[in-house]
């Protein structure tokens, strides 16, 4: 499973690329108003770190327009994947983006349907959104189960990307049903290192070490 981390903020970016995990990095227009900083700024800053996928999502409803700044945002780099939402002007976009040659990642996906539209419009990756839909009392996780069984039956390669992570189980339920790619926030990446008996077993193995005789 691809790790991505859930972020416009560089220095996060930075951190999660220092401990060689990291695939790539997904934004939002939500996750880029919180940095407070100017979207070019932000996102040519991104591009100069991360050289895996880096999905920068559209900003307009119309179609034309979001196949221009798909055009415009693939244009920036070869790692750039171009975020459109699942609405009828979003997946008509990512099919001309995807005869352009340019990679999508269809995003706002909350049902098995809108991934299989997803998919027939040839998208790189489908974003559906477990925590929110947990949000409502619904199980994200089991739309993760059926998108995964339904791109099996038809040999579908739009690559199932678990978005909307609110904590490290959703993580491992990502990993045990086999979704290609989970995009975490960094807190939550940071938290999968976490273990008392890693802690304490390596502050054992520390202070053994110094009763060794040089
Ligand atoms: O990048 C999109 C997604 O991960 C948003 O997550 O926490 O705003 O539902 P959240």
């Amino acid at each position: 499973m691809k790790f991505f981390v859930d972020t416009a903020d560089i220095g996060e970016i930075r951190r999660a690329l220092a401990w060689g995990i990291l695939d790539g990095v997904t934004t939002n227009p939500s996750l880029v108003a919180k940095t407070g900083r100017r979207f070019e700024d932000v996102k040519r800053e991104i591009l100069a770190l991360c050289h895996g996928p880096v999905s920068l999502e559209v900003t307009t409803e119309d179609e034309a327009e979001m196949i221009a700044q798909g055009k415009a945002l693939a244009a920036e780099g070869p790692q750039v994947v171009v975020k459109l939402p699942l609405t009828r002007a979003g997946i008509a976009a990512c099919k001309a983006l995807t005869d352009l040659g340019i990679k999508t990642n269809v995003t706002l996906c909350f049902s098995a349907n809108q991934a299989i539209l997803a998919a027939k419009a040839g998208a790189t990756y489908v974003s559906p959104f477990v925590g929110r839909l947990d949000d409502i009392s619904m199980d994200g996780m089991a739309l993760i189960e059926d998108i995964v069984q339904i791109y099996r039956n038809y040999g579908f390669t739009t690559q199932v990307l678990v978005a909307s992570v609110r904590n490290p189980v959703h993580v491992l339920q990502a990993a045990r049903i086999g979704a290609d790619v989970c995009t975490v926030p960094y807190g939550i990446l940071d938290s999968l290192f976490n273990h008392p008996l890693t802690d304490s077993g390596n502050a054992k193995f520390m202070q053994d070490w110094k009763k060794v005789p040089e």
